[in-house]
């Protein structure tokens, strides 16, 4: 905090309620020219809806906002915009119909003197600034069709790039393996040194820790703690975050941790020699009944392409599935699902609906096996409310639309959904992305007491710490093939990366 300088932004007792619900109460909030200032708190605790009001996108607050010392009020994103402030959100907000390059230049494209858009020179300018951020795309393919960490690091390249001289970042690193963390940090830290005010928000408290000049903590709304990154540790971070133990949830996995002999149970799934076009090369596993198998690997590793195969999206080119014993093609997801197959996707947006209520979307699950007709309302959102109070979701409000829930906690719905009707193997991906220690702690539980009862879970990740915490056995992918099976040995954080 240069306090010998003013703020390029200051905001002071900030509140903003959502009907009844007070997502920010009394905030101040200072940033500075040249700082890169962490955010961390639990899933709900108001990150983005202060972030929102600074991007210019909830216009309707209390409190003082100042810009360069300046009394401002934005009224839209594009005040915000001319004012320099640009965010990279938490959710993926680029279109996926247009091209790389449209993205790169959304609503900024370089037009010539009639106002006539200069594809070509944007094409070109675009896959120059991404292959400066270490991105190798054809600038003109359809952003859709590339892997949901591409999109990512396209939305951040596209902000990072935009000249802004406030920028925001709010968990941008969910979908990016370690290499690509290590550019983007970098380019932060080369941003920073040139004069921009920089907030950056995520639940890798070690990553906070790193990359921060300041670290803010925020807890239900307020702020409790600011302190300058050098001078505060993870536990404490993690303390002032959730009010206890920080040290229990503290686990960082430096250490090796032993993985346990196999269970015995019998095998559900069994794969062998899948492969794919140019992503997965004569894949082989078996899951178990009572048994959490892991499969880690960097981004792009295949292993989105492996559980859509799982569930029925994708067609091997070759290579055979059996489920219990018995031989399966899986023409469909239908026929995946009626194998005793369930997916829970990386991007939840896919499987959730954010305009229905979150009983609505909790029990869609069950409403694929018994008639719509069956199931009463009541009983639905009594079914609802079981799983949210066991997931401790937040608020605890079953009849709230699902998109006026924080990033974490529609994630906990996403889960929810295969609470009360199991499936035989269930099929998670990056399943605890976007969630805060706590509710992370939370989901550890929740896939315990489903291997407790006898489900074989596939979790897929390509966090480290999610693969060490949920695992008996673990499997490492690197460019579509298995590499390496940990089991029964002694695993760390270490041993992954070194593996992948
Ligand atoms: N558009 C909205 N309508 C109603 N309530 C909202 C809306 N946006 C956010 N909220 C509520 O405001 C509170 C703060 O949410 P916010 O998204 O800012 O949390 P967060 O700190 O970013 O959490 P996460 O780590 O899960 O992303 C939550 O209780 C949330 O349910
Ligand atoms: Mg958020």
């Amino acid at each position: 905090m240069p306090q010998d300088r003013s703020p390029v932004l200051e905001l002071a007792g900030i509140t903003k309620s959502f009907g009844g619900v007070e997502a920010l109460r009394g905030v101040d909030f200072a940033l500075y020219a040249g700082e890169i200032h962490g955010l961390v708190g639990e899933n709900g605790a108001g990150k983005s809806t202060l972030m929102k009001i600074i991007a210019g996108l909830h216009p309707e607050f209390s409190g003082r906002f100042l810009v360069d010392g300046q009394e401002t009020r934005f009224r839209s994103a594009r005040d915000a915009h001319a004012a320099g402030i640009a965010m990279v959100h938490q959710e993926l907000s680029v279109a996926p119909d247009l091209t790389v390059a449209e993205n790169v230049f959304l609503g900024n494209q370089p037009t010539n003197r009639l106002g006539i858009v200069q594809w070509r020179r944007m094409a070109r300018e675009a896959g120059e600034q991404l292959a400066r951020f270490g991105i190798d795309v054809n600038p003109m393919s359809r952003l859709g069709d590339l892997p949901i960490g591409q999109q990512q690091l396209i939305e951040i390249a596209r902000v990072l790039f935009s000249g802004a001289r406030i920028i925001v970042l709010d968990e941008p690193t969910s979908a990016l393996s370690p290499p690509e963390v290590e550019r983007l940090f970098a380019t932060l830290q080369r941003l920073r040194d040139e004069g921009t005010g920089i907030v950056f928000i995520s639940h890798f408290i070690e990553d906070i820790l790193r990359v921060s000049d300041t670290v803010t903590v925020f807890r239900n709304g307020r702020k409790v703690a600011e302190s300058v990154a050098a001078a505060t540790t993870k536990g404490a971070l993690i303390e002032a975050m959730i009010g206890r133990g920080g040290e229990a949830l503290e686990h960082s996995y430096t250490d090796d941790l032993m993985l346990p002999t196999s269970n015995g149970g019998s095998v559900v799934l069994k794969a062998e020699q899948l492969s794919l076009a140019r992503s997965l090369r004569e894949v082989s596993f078996e899951t178990r009944s009572g048994e959490v198998l892991g499969i880690y690997g960097f981004m792009g590793c295949g292993q989105q392409e492996l559980s859509r195969i799982l569930f029925g999206k994708l067609t091997p080119d070759s290579g055979t599935l059996s489920v219990d014993g018995r031989p399966r093609r899986f023409a469909s997801t239908a026929d995946a699902r009626r194998a005793g197959v369930a997916l829970v996707p990386e991007s939840r947006r896919a499987m959730l609906f954010h305009q229905e209520p979150v009983y609505k979307n909790i029990s869609i699950s069950i409403l694929e096996r018994i008639s719509a007709l069956l199931l009463k309302p009541a009983r639905e959102r009594e079914i609802a409310k079981r799983q949210v109070q066991q997931l401790q979701i937040r608020p605890p409000v079953v009849g709230l639309d699902l998109g006026m829930l924080s990033g974490g906690n529609q994630q906990k719905v996403a889960l929810a959904k295969w609470l009360s009707y199991p499936p035989r193997l269930l099929v998670l991906c990056e399943p605890t992305r976007g969630m805060d220690v706590g509710a992370k702690n939370d989901v550890i539980n929740i896939v315990r007491d489903l291997r407790q009862r006898g489900l074989a879970i596939i979790v897929l990740s390509t966090e480290p710490e999610t693969v060490l915490s949920l695992s008996d056995r673990i499997l490492v992918l690197r460019r579509g093939a298995v590499v390496r099976e940990f089991s029964n040995e002694p695993v760390s954080k270490d041993r992954l990366l070194a593996a992948a």
